[in-house]
């Protein structure tokens, strides 16, 4: 597993390359957005955006024109590229840098919605309970956790595809960003959480994970 300094040079590095991913991202956004139900929401925010890729997509075409986003990314190059991508709504957005747990940690509650696509998947197992656990805090009763991630996959062709890329992570987790396949939704305790909707996508040959869940 990559420490976190090394994934923030990593992602320090890539920058807009990021957005290459959108090859099999694009197809479980596909599958995340409509189980979201943000037509209404007034405040989201996001761990790990990046390039500001889902954000933009979810400001521009479902979110009330007076929602607010919050976002976080370890990565300095990242939260330029989101800053700079979400210009347009400025005065909504908050974009700030961290590892995620300090800045979640001194949010007030209230979240209508928070989004993780693609970031648990770097993190030891004891961060994301503890990335899990702040969401859970930061969100109203009732409020929404969508989270996408590698995926051990269902199926043949999943499996086939998501033990390559384990194997990848085993030889050099930096060749393939850190990621590695988890079992996303046994991340969610059932008696915190109801599980709305979990499928997983495969895409340009990659398996993801889509959980949506709302806080009990
Ligand atoms: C694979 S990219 C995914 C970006 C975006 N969410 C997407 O779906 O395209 C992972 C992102 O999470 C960020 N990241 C990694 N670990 C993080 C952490 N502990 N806290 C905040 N951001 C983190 C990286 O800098 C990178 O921008």
């Amino acid at each position: 597993m990559l420490s976190q300094s090394q994934i923030k040079a990593h992602y320090d590095r890539l920058g807009a390359g990021q957005d290459r991913e959108a090859r099999y991202e694009d197809a479980a956004f596909l599958e995340l957005i409509p189980h979201l139900n943000i037509g209404r929401a007034q405040s989201v925010g996001e761990i790990g955006c990046g390039t500001g890729r889902l954000a933009e997509r979810l400001l521009r075409n479902e979110l009330p024109e007076n929602a607010l986003y919050w976002g976080v990314d370890i990565s300095d190059t990242m939260v330029t590229l989101t800053t700079d991508r979400l210009r347009a709504f400025d005065g909504r957005v908050t974009v700030v840098l961290g590892d995620g747990l300090e800045q979640l940690r001194g949010l007030p509650t209230g979240f209508d919605t928070f989004l993780a696509t693609y970031v648990l998947d770097l993190m030891p197992n004891d961060m994301i309970a503890q990335i899990v656990s702040e969401v859970s805090r930061v969100l109203k009763p009732g409020g929404v956790y969508g989270a996408v991630s590698l995926a051990r996959g269902q199926g043949a062709a999943q499996r086939f595809m998501s033990g390559v890329w384990s194997i990848a992570y085993r030889l050099s987790p930096r060749r393939v960003g850190g990621c590695r396949p988890l079992n996303l939704s046994s991340h969610f305790d059932r008696s915190d959480w109801l599980l709305r909707h979990r499928q997983t996508v495969l895409a340009a040959g990659v398996a993801s994970e889509v959980v949506v869940a709302q806080k009990k």
